[in-house]
């Protein structure tokens, strides 16, 4: 078993081998006990300083990422993009060399653009993770969900899983797509035709245009928002017809296997692509994963920024 991960950065989950896949989900698993303490802190980052950069929205990876920093005792700085020099027009470059000169010991960044993680990896000495890329990679997402689902199903091998929605623009699908072929799992993706890419298949996956027929038979199944910020008008014909026909209800949950899970990345758009009833119901983990994000994002700022 190895004990460390050979990249000094996390930029995605295409890179990683099924047993630093393992290594980061098992120390999440230690990681996860700390949180259900009184006192949720222990020493292993102290003096460490991570900077999370965000140059898109987020409430679940940065808050997540900060409290996965300060229960590790780091000294966690959070940058705004719209409050800072970013807004007067400073590059990414700049940004991230300003920041080098202040000496921390990680940046998280998040950005519109695919490759801007690899792209400041480059230029800095202190290990980068990407806390999600364009349509590229969201990496901490994938091992949240690979842990949540561990949790749940034990065993991640053999494992039937459908990813349902805008494929085409989802950052989460393909660090899933990378992360569940690497741990034995079998993945579908389901969606409009508009909004698989052509080709996926390559990657590993299966196309069930049917969205009931993605849905029988599955041991998990993740729900995507449709990613409207990513996309050009005219893909789909309207959101009450793409909730029709692709959106998870009650209804068409009748299909599903007994112990199905449901999951969803958040932010949800409810009575779109899931029902209420659905996201809050008996086999929805929606919220397991959001526990489960801090967990995991203590394991990788612990691995990457060598903690004791
Ligand atoms: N799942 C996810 O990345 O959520 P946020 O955009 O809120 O971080």
């Amino acid at each position: 078993m190895i004990n460390k991960l050979k990249s000094k950065d996390l930029l995605g989950t295409k890179d990683l081998s099924p047993e630093e896949i393992l290594l980061i989900l098992n120390t999440a698993e230690s990681m996860k006990e700390i949180s259900s303490r009184d006192i949720k802190k222990v020493p292993a980052l102290r003096g460490k300083t991570i900077i999370n950069l965000f140059y898109e929205s987020s409430t679940r990876t940065r808050t997540s990422f900060e409290i996965a920093g300060k229960r590790l005792s780091a000294d966690v700085v959070n940058i705004s993009v719209s409050t800072s020099s970013v807004a007067k027009g400073e590059t990414l470059r700049d940004t991230a060399k300003n920041l080098e000169a202040m000496n921390p010991d990680a940046v998280v960044i998040r950005h519109s653009s695919s490759g801007a993680s690899e792209y400041i990896a480059k230029i800095l000495r202190c290990p980068v993770i990407n806390a999600g890329d364009g349509a590229h990679e969201h990496p901490t997402q994938a091992l949240l969900d690979l842990f949540t689902i561990r949790e749940k199903k034990k065993e991640l091998k053999g494992l039937k899983v459908s990813i349902i929605g805008d494929i085409a623009h989802s950052r989460v699908a393909r660090s899933n797509i990378y992360a569940m072929n690497k741990m034995g799992m079998d993945v579908t993706v389901s969606g409009p035709s508009t909004l698989i890419p052509v080709d996926i298949e390559k990657i590993g996956v299966k196309v069930v245009n049917d969205v009931v027929k993605a849905i029988e038979g599955a041991d998990v199944i993740i729900m995507l928002r449709i990613q409207l910020e990513r996309q050009e008008k005219g893909l789909f014909p309207s959101i009450r017809e793409y909730s029709r026909l692709f959106g998870l209800n009650t209804e068409k949950l009748k299909n599903a296997k007994e112990d199905v899970i449901i999951m969803h990345p958040g932010p949800m758009n409810r009575g779109v692509e899931i029902s209420a009833d659905v996201a809050d119901g008996q086999y929805s983990l929606i919220l397991d994963q959001v526990t489960n994000g801090v967990a995991v994002r203590m394991a990788v700022l612990h691995l990457l920024t060598g903690g004791a």
